[in-house]
């Protein structure tokens, strides 16, 4: 830590509009004993942007951003995330693991687990993961998860890693842009009900809590959980990597999230998230 005053900073920076319902008071009441601190905002530009900066900054570990709603929500690959506001949870968290990046090539699979068991704990219903990054439900994306890491440049260790997360909570079929509207689902939309995003974003952070504490020590049952979760696996897929699309099947999650797939010539190969979108053959899934 570098002496930042992050509660004066936060002051400054929040601007006292409406957040449709989102309040501290009652994620707070849901925290039980959990330290991790809070902060909401009505809009931003990027929870993940504004979270790497208090990183550098020397914002300590534990600290969450939440926006009602965000102008610039970004998504794997350099795509965006559409961030409306009152029906979505945009939410980055600042974990501080003393490692190396190397060591935290699982963390995106650690994430979408935690989350999985979130969402579980605060709607009654658990997704599935699309590999590698996306919950799902029904063959339709709920959310999606964006890891950022902060290293030292002279010794590559990690100085901060960002969390984020985005899922749909509220919206109706209409509410989604026409052109993700045949491939988004809601919260709503999967119980019926609307939903109370204070007691999901509560569930987020006692998950990431209970995940950062044995991130490095448990990974292989984490591992065991995720291809339990993750709906990709026995899938005929096909692999975009920028132009070029291959056929696989999807075989099995390696030690370091990565996935195993059998070519159409009959090669193993191991795909890494960084590169490449996967996709089922005749749909999003
Ligand atoms: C994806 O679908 O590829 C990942 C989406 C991640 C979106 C979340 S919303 C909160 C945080 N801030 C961002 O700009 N992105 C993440």
């Amino acid at each position: 830590m570098m002496g930042m005053d992050i509660n004066a900073i936060m002051a400054e920076m929040r601007p006292r509009l409406d957040t449709h319902g989102l309040n501290t008071s009652d994620i707070r009441a849901h925290l039980g004993d959990c330290p991790w601190r809070v902060y909401l905002f009505s809009e931003v530009d990027s929870t993940n942007t504004m979270l790497k900066n208090l990183c550098r900054e020397g914002a300590p570990a534990g600290t969450v951003l939440v926006a009602d709603r965000q102008t610039g929500g970004r998504g794997r690959l350099g795509r965006s995330f559409q961030s409306p506001g009152g029906v979505g949870v945009y939410f980055s968290a600042l974990i501080r693991p003393d490692c190396t990046a190397q060591e935290l090539m699982h963390l995106t699979c650690a994430v979408a687990v935690a989350m999985c068991d979130a969402v579980e704990n605060a709607y009654g219903f658990r997704p599935g993961i699309k590999w590698t990054n996306d919950l799902v439900v029904g063959k339709r994306k709920l959310g999606g998860i964006l890891t950022e890491l902060v290293l030292d440049p002279k010794t590559c260790r990690v100085l901060g890693a960002v969390i984020g997360v985005g899922i749909n909570c509220n919206q109706l079929e209409a509410d989604f842009d026409e052109s993700i509207r045949p491939i988004a689902t809601s919260a709503r939309m999967v119980t019926g009900d609307k939903t109370d995003r204070n007691i999901l974003i509560a569930e987020m952070v006692r998950s990431l809590e209970r995940m950062e504490k044995t991130l490095l020590s448990s990974r292989a049952s984490m591992l065991a959980q995720y291809r339990r979760d993750c709906i990709t696996l026995g899938q005929h897929v096909s692999i975009l990597r920028g132009e070029d699309i291959c056929h696989a099947d999807a075989l099995d999650i390696d030690a370091e999230g990565g996935l195993i797939v059998r070519y159409e010539n009959g090669e193993i190969g191991t795909v890494t998230s960084g590169e490449v979108s996967v996709r089922g053959l005749y749909h999003y899934i």
